[in-house]
């Protein structure tokens, strides 16, 4: 069968059909209110990946139990009647797609912080997450009872307010999972020690479900293994598996994961398409209900194969939505390559972490459906963009889609920037993807390309453009040390590999660049990298800083913090020390710097210049892709409210 085929095939799901194998998971937004009501972004947010095919969404996180079990300060919640209109409506809009309508239940136990709840956290045992730091109470049997019923409310809540089925957060170490794992339910009384007395709670929740309400599907998001040291182990996982459809689940959703092994539930860029699907394959065979699985799943093609191989009856694919939300529709019509791809940054995590309405580097759309989707007005201009890097190309498509005609100029001989040069380090692969989508959607439009086209005054007259957009972009700073012998800006070696092995290399500049080149290099070289602050890397995603900090640890990169080149010679640099004023003097055979990156502009007669002159993107200041498009993105509706 065709992948468009094997994906659009309905299954039951307890009582329900799904029209299709694609499911949104659960994903925390940030756009609830501080008082976790449903809000006007959060509906223009989930009707969008309604509209975009998705045969059910799993409404993110919501919280049972406030403040206590709140994970963060906008989190959605699901435990106060007057919350229900605002849920009702959510509900509402998703079913309105024939997309079924679930939400997640969710208590963070441990996982949150006073500065949320206000108080001190609660948990199984009091035992505290490395990373949240703060210790828990241990929950009293009486408390466990309330919290119970409150779980349980939830459920019917959601059913009053039209949803189709509950999602119960029994993974990644919330709650639930905390009294599911060995390695956080310390207790000794009938809800710990044995997994018949851990899975006691999650038993009694499930049980209240189903006599308070009779049309949900009920399903449980899981941990098939923890991935720390005497968590839930496969072997446990799954077994839960089949407690789990013993006593009355109708969907399983098999996940991994705890904050303490947090890149294996929401993974970064090294991680393999379907990395998990072995495990998952495992429950599936366990059990006879559906089971969802997913996790790095970027391409239809692979959703389909993993179905049809019998690894997952239903495949969900949470960023690849947060990316495009037509994901679903695009697969299902066999449009794979008009996809926007998901690169596996983690900004997305990152701004809800911070605090942050939910964000996509790649598609500024995200998060802001209420203000940024579709200007009912159109914008029949002429439109001359100078750049054909990320900025540029997406300035060129949004006005092109606003019915301008639009003249994409590009000095070099293809289109694609600092992408070119992004898609080169480990694990940034999919960067190349996401220059061909950009690529496939420009050659898709009416605009025009020019190759090796420089924008001048005479292109200019000859154009004869409202708006010219300068998207011309950077380059890397390289500073003058009079005897330096061998240097390069890092972006140079990154885009143009010497082969170099067994050379020693200093990189001057500790941030996401100069620490992608070195670990890029130090595979066959020894590599020393000079910060002049105090922190690596300060710029990346945490996740991924971690990731990429340990990697560098274990290729044995030298790094030096507070530390400056001072003077280079035919045969050393000596390095200067902030903290003590210490030289450190290294032989060298390169060095590379990776200290920023300057603008670069057109010269242009200010006489030729059209009324309309925006810069954009890295031309205006060098950042990373995710301003760059939503500065182009924001253009038309600046031109077309202003
Ligand atoms: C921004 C963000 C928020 C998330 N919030 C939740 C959540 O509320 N509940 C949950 O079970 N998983 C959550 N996850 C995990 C996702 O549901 C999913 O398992 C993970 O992103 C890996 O799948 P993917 O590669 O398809 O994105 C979140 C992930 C991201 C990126
Ligand atoms: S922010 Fe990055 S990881 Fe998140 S959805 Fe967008 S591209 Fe994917």
């Amino acid at each position: 069968m065709s992948y468009p085929s094997i994906l659009g095939t309905p299954l039951s799901i307890g009582a329900k059909t799904i029209k299709n194998r694609i499911v949104m998971p659960a994903m925390g937004t940030g756009l609830a209110s501080a008082q976790g009501e449903v809000t006007p972004a959060l509906l223009r947010y989930y009707e969008e990946r309604a509209r975009g095919g998705a045969g059910a969404i799993v409404v993110e996180i919501a919280c049972v139990d406030s403040p206590e079990g709140k994970g963060s300060l906008t989190q959605l919640c699901i435990d106060r009647p007057e919350l229900l209109p605002g849920l009702a409506e959510l509900a509402e809009i998703i079913k309105a797609y024939d997309c079924l309508a679930m939400i997640q239940l969710h208590h963070a136990g441990r996982q949150t912080a006073p500065a949320v709840t206000g108080r001190q956290p609660v948990a199984p045992s009091p035992k505290a997450c490395r990373f949240m730091r703060a210790e828990p109470r241990q929950l009293s049997r009486e408390e466990i009872a309330s919290i119970r019923n409150r779980f349980v409310q939830a459920a019917v809540m959601a059913e009053q307010a039209g949803f189709d089925g509950v999602e119960l957060h029994a993974a990644h170490g919330y709650l639930l999972s905390q009294f599911l794992s060995p390695y956080t339910n310390l207790r000794e009384d009938e809800y710990g020690g044995s997994l018949e007395n851990r899975f006691r709670l999650l038993r009694e929740i499930m049980e209240g479900i189903k006599t308070y309400t009779s049309r949900l599907i009920l399903g449980v998001r899981f941990n098939l293994t923890d991935f720390v040291k005497g968590g839930i182990s496969l072997d446990e996982g799954l077994e839960i598996a089949q407690l789990l459809e013993q006593n009355g689940a109708d969907l399983l959703n098999a996940s991994c994961g705890i904050y303490e092994s947090g890149q294996t539930s929401i993974e970064t860029g090294s991680f393999q398409e379907g990395w998990r699907m072995d495990m998952i394959r495992q429950a599936k065979q366990r059990v006879s209900i559906p089971v969802i699985g997913g996790g790095v799943i970027r391409q239809p093609e692979m959703a389909a194969r993993l179905i049809e191989e019998g690894y997952i009856d239903l495949v969900w694919i949470g960023r690849g939505m947060l990316a495009d939300p037509d994901w679903a529709n695009k697969a299902l019509k066999g449009c794979a390559e008009r996809i926007r791809p998901c690169i596996t940054c983690n900004t997305c995590f990152a701004s809800i972490i911070q605090g942050h309405h939910i964000r996509c580097a790649v598609n500024p759309q995200t998060g802001r459906e209420e203000r940024l989707l579709r200007p009912a007005s159109a914008y029949h201009k002429t439109v001359l963009v100078a750049g054909g890097g990320p900025a540029g190309m997406q300035a060129a498509l949004a006005f092109a889609q606003l019915g301008s005609s639009v003249v994409l100029a590009e000095a070099g001989s293809c289109l694609g920037g600092q992408m070119i040069v992004a898609q080169k380090p480990p694990g940034k692969h999919a960067i190349a993807r996401l220059r061909q989508y950009l690529i496939n959607e420009v050659k898709a439009s009416s605009i025009q390309v020019r190759l090796n086209t420089q924008v001048t005054s005479q292109l200019l007259a000859e154009i004869k453009p409202d708006v010219l957009v300068i998207a011309s972009g950077s380059k890397p700073v390289i500073p003058d040390y009079p005897g330096i012998k061998s240097f390069y800006s890092a972006a140079e070696i990154l885009d143009n590999d010497p082969g170099w092995e067994g050379q020693h290399i200093i990189i001057v500049g500790g941030g996401s660049t100069g620490c992608e080149a070195a670990d890029f290099l130090s595979e066959r070289n020894q590599v020393t990298i000079v910060e002049k602050g105090k922190v690596i890397a300060p710029d990346m995603e945490n996740m991924s800083r971690l990731e990429l900090l340990a990697r560098l640890k274990q290729k044995k990169v030298k790094i030096f913090k507070r530390t400056e080149l001072e003077t280079a010679d035919n045969e050393k640099v000596s390095l200067r020390s902030a903290d003590n004023n210490e030289t450190t003097v290294c032989a060298y055979d390169h060095v590379l710097f990776a200290i920023g990156n300057r603008p670069v502009l057109p010269e242009l007669d200010p006489q030729s210049l059209p009324d309309q002159v925006f810069v954009i993107g890295d031309a205006k200041q060098a950042r990373g892709f995710s301003q760059a498009f939503f500065e182009a993105q924001m253009l038309p509706y600046r031109l077309i409210r202003g």
